[in-house]
Formats: C-alpha cells, structure tokens, sequence
C-alpha cells in the first residue's frame, strides 16, 4: 500500500471524493495511510448512512457523506484534488460516463485513483473472496440490480484506458492486509445467509441455496483472505 500512501502525500490539503462509497471502507483506508486531506466527500446512490455504524468517522468533520449518482453530479468542476472509485467500476452501468464526469470534477493536475478486486493469482483463501463475490453479485442481478463479476487485470485496464478522456499514469495490484484482521468464519455465514434472504421467493431458490452451501464448505476447509486489486493512476493534465 506504499505506492498509495506515495500518491496522497503529493497533495497536501487535499480534497478527496469517493465515489461508489458504500460504507467508506476505502475511506477507511485513505484515513489509515494519510491524515493531511482537508475534506473527503463519499458519495453513493444508496443511502448507507443509516445502515453504518453509528461510530465510524464520528468526530472526524473532515469527512462526509452525500447520496448522489455520479451521472447526475451537483460539485463544480474542477473541485477534487484526488477522485477515487474503489470496488465499484463492475457495478457501473456506464463506464465511459462516469468517467468524463470523474474527469471534468478533478482539478488540473489531480489524480483519479481507481482500485478494483482482481481475479488473476489468487490463493485457495483469497479464491473464498471470489466466490462470495460472485455469489453476492449473482444474487444482486437476480434482484434486478448492476453487478459484474470481476475481471483480470488485463480486462480492467483495457477498459479503463478506452473509456477514459486522461492518460493511465501508474498500476500495481495492492495486497490489504494490515487493515483488515482475520474475518470470523460465523460473519462470512451470516453474510452467505442474509444474501439467501433476498432471493428467497425466487424460482431460482434452490440453485442458490446448493451454491450457498458449496461456498460454506469451501470457505471451512480453505479459510478466506481478501484478494488482491488492482489500483490503477490516471492524472489530468496542468492547464
Ligand atoms: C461494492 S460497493 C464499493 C464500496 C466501497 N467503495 C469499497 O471500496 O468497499 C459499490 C458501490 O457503488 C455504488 N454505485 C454504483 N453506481 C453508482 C453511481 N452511479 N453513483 C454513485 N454510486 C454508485 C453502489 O451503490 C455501491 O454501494
């Protein structure tokens, strides 16, 4: 997470949007590797704030959150020093959209930093992390929602370097594991079971609930660790 940690210490004082929020756990993270931003805004469709732990952020007025879809956004631009998307490029339902607004919200000389799960090299743990992915997003198409499975790294940048309007500057997969400790095994059940609960009036039911169990099983005889992403640099250019 140094080459991270590198790019935020560029911009003193920063001001900080991260889009595709959810509960701000790539706040979290930028809060984790560097304290010296004057603001960051997450923003997402959905209105997590009710959802989040009462104490997470609590006390830090440096950070908020604002439910907006980045198609329709209300910032100036030329507003961010620094527009993060993380976890969130396979649930867009228009890449080179999000992008152009990303783009026109960053100030000249800002970064976009984008980081994304990758399917490419994973351990029998970090292969738990897929397939509880993927689960979670079969379950979201199922429900009528946008969720991707996730790509290699190839196929993200590919995509990224179509689509955006700036140059890809900087890529390195980043490995997150001093931030996160050992998930208990009874939370990654509870996660597989309140998925289950969402689909349970589906005609789909019982293939759910075979996979849910398959994934149970493989995540007791193999563990789980996050898999690895891929963070990705795009910069606009000095006016
Ligand atoms: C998997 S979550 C990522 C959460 C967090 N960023 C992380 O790193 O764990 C993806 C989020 O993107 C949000 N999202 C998808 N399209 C969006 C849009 N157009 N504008 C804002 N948020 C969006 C979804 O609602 C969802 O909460």
């Amino acid at each position: 997470m140094n080459e991270l940690k590198e790019y935020l210490e560029q911009y003193p004082e920063a001001k900080i949007l991260d889009i595709g929020t959810g509960k701000g756990d790539f706040i979290n993270l930028i809060d984790y590797l560097y304290h010296d931003y004057s603001e960051i805004i997450g923003v997402d469709i959905i209105d997590y704030l009710l959802e989040m732990d009462k104490d997470s952020f609590k006390g830090n007025p440096k950070i908020k959150f604002i439910n907006e879809d980045i198609l329709n956004p209300t910032f100036p631009k030329n507003s961010f020093d620094i527009i993060s998307l993380s976890s969130t490029f396979h649930h867009l339902t228009d890449i080179e959209e999000t992008l152009k607004h990303m783009t026109t919200l960053l100030k000249p000389g800002g970064i976009i930093i984008i980081s994304e799960l990758i399917s490419d090299n994973l351990d029998k743990k970090q292969v738990s992390h897929e397939l509880l992915h993927h689960f979670a997003a079969k379950i979201v198409r199922e429900i009528g929602m946008i969720h991707s499975q996730t790509c290699d790294k190839k196929g993200i940048l590919k995509a990224v370097k179509k689509y955006a309007p700036i140059p890809v500057v900087d890529y390195w997969d980043m490995t997150i594991k001093d931030l996160y400790l050992d998930v208990e095994m009874s939370t990654l059940y509870q996660i597989i079971d309140q998925l289950l609960e969402n689909v349970k009036d589906s005609e789909q039911y019982k293939v759910f609930k075979k996979e849910a169990d398959e994934i149970k099983l493989y995540l007791k005889e193999n563990g789980f660790q996050l898999a690895n992403k891929l963070c990705i640099v795009l910069k606009k250019n000095k006016e």
